[in-house]
């Protein structure tokens, strides 16, 4: 039982966030104005490995978190006093990530006197288009969530409302951007530089296969476009190996040509989620919504089919305090705080609070 005193006309909000490579923490008022967000990244740490090494993140994050929070309310100018609750990220996640940030929020919270809100990762990155227009949550819509550990689309009837409409059955998007990177030897994480020389390259050069499943289905498949660039770069049966026989413009081509087969599923799936659930706008989250082409067919696709496109500025789209102490103010005035002894759950695929549509 928390014994906080009595009810204040804001609500400020410390949320911390640690579910993968990024050590972020944030102060929200009222789970709309952001009066800081920062975010420690450690991808220079995992970049000579190709991808985000578990036991070297929560390393990282035990050195980083106590520092950020002291930051984050510094620049906020916010005491221990000023604060309603403390909101954690819980999963899904990698559980040594998770761990840090979980007993971080523990620690404040018995030291602080303060209710904990547990909230969840994807869940967040659902709801953080609503910091774009504070007055006019952006309720009912379709959420594309695209990172490198999750590829899902969810219908969002309001902040505690989510149903899981479909998701990756095997790589998430930034997974395959940054395997594919890895293929053309283009470095970690291979999203952005993937995004960067497509630039360069013709999207119909090679017409790499679309993967839709089952006529109707909203789930997602990238490991065999995966599997496609590595043949065509490298033939059938062959592992990684030199690119020397590839000019830079053979390898803009091939970029080009992955991320448009890429975009085409995420954008075509979204709008039939967006049809079938007859709703009017469409957000997108997670480190992939910084993909240019991605950006530009959504687009076009929605205004082609009337629909409202609310793209979130970067800094809410990859992984960040903010979100998660933004949806955490919304469950904290439903009264879903957590208990103490909360724990963290990695839950890769996809968490058993949000239904599924049948
Ligand atoms: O959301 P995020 O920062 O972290 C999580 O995975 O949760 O997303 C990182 C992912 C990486 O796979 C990265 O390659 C991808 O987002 N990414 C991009 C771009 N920028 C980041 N993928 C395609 N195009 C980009 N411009
Ligand atoms: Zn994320």
């Amino acid at each position: 039982m928390y014994t906080h005193g009595p009810m204040r006309a804001t609500c400020t909000i410390l949320g911390i966030e640690s579910s993968c490579d990024e050590t972020s923490a944030a102060i929200v008022v009222d789970g709309r104005d952001v009066r800081s967000n920062l975010v420690s990244s450690q991808v220079d740490l995992h970049a000579k490995f190709g991808g985000v090494v578990p036991e070297i993140a929560s390393r990282a994050h035990i050195e980083r978190i106590q520092p950020i929070v002291a930051e984050a309310m510094e620049q906020a100018d916010v005491g221990r006093e000023d604060l309603d609750a403390i909101a954690v990220t819980d999963g899904p996640g990698l559980i040594g990530s998770l761990l840090i940030g979980v007993t971080a929020a523990q620690t404040l919270s018995l030291a602080w006197d303060l209710p904990l809100v547990a909230v969840d990762h994807i869940e967040a990155h659902c709801t953080s288009a609503a910091l774009v227009k504070p007055d006019e949550p952006p309720w009912p819509a379709i959420a594309l969530v695209v990172s490198g550990g999750h590829t899902s689309l969810f219908l969002v009837r309001d902040f505690l409302n989510i149903e899981l409409l479909g998701e990756t059955i095997d790589d998430a998007a930034g997974e395959a951007f940054d395997k594919v990177a890895a293929i053309l030897e283009l470095g970690f994480p291979g999203g952005p530089a993937v995004d960067r020389i497509a630039r360069d390259g013709d999207p119909t050069a090679v017409r790499f296969p679309r993967t839709w499943l089952d006529k109707d289905s909203l789930d997602f498949s990238f490991s065999g476009i995966k599997t496609a660039v590595l043949y065509h770069v490298h033939g059938p049966g062959h592992k990684y190996g030199s690119l020397e026989h590839l000019s830079r413009q053979a390898l803009a081509d091939i970029a080009a040509s992955f991320q448009a087969a890429l975009v085409e599923v995420l954008v075509k799936k979204t709008l039939r989620a967006a049809k079938r659930c007859s709703v009017a706008r469409v957000v997108l989250g997670g480190g992939v919504a910084a993909n240019s082409a991605l950006r530009a067919e959504l687009k076009s696709g929605c205004d082609e089919a009337g629909l409202k496109l609310i793209l979130t500025p970067m800094e809410y789209c990859t992984d960040n305090a903010a979100m998660i102490a933004a949806l955490g103010y919304h469950k904290f005035k439903a009264g879903q705080t957590a208990e103490l002894g909360l724990e963290p759950r990695s839950g890769l695929v996809r968490t058993k609070k949000i239904k599924r549509r049948k």
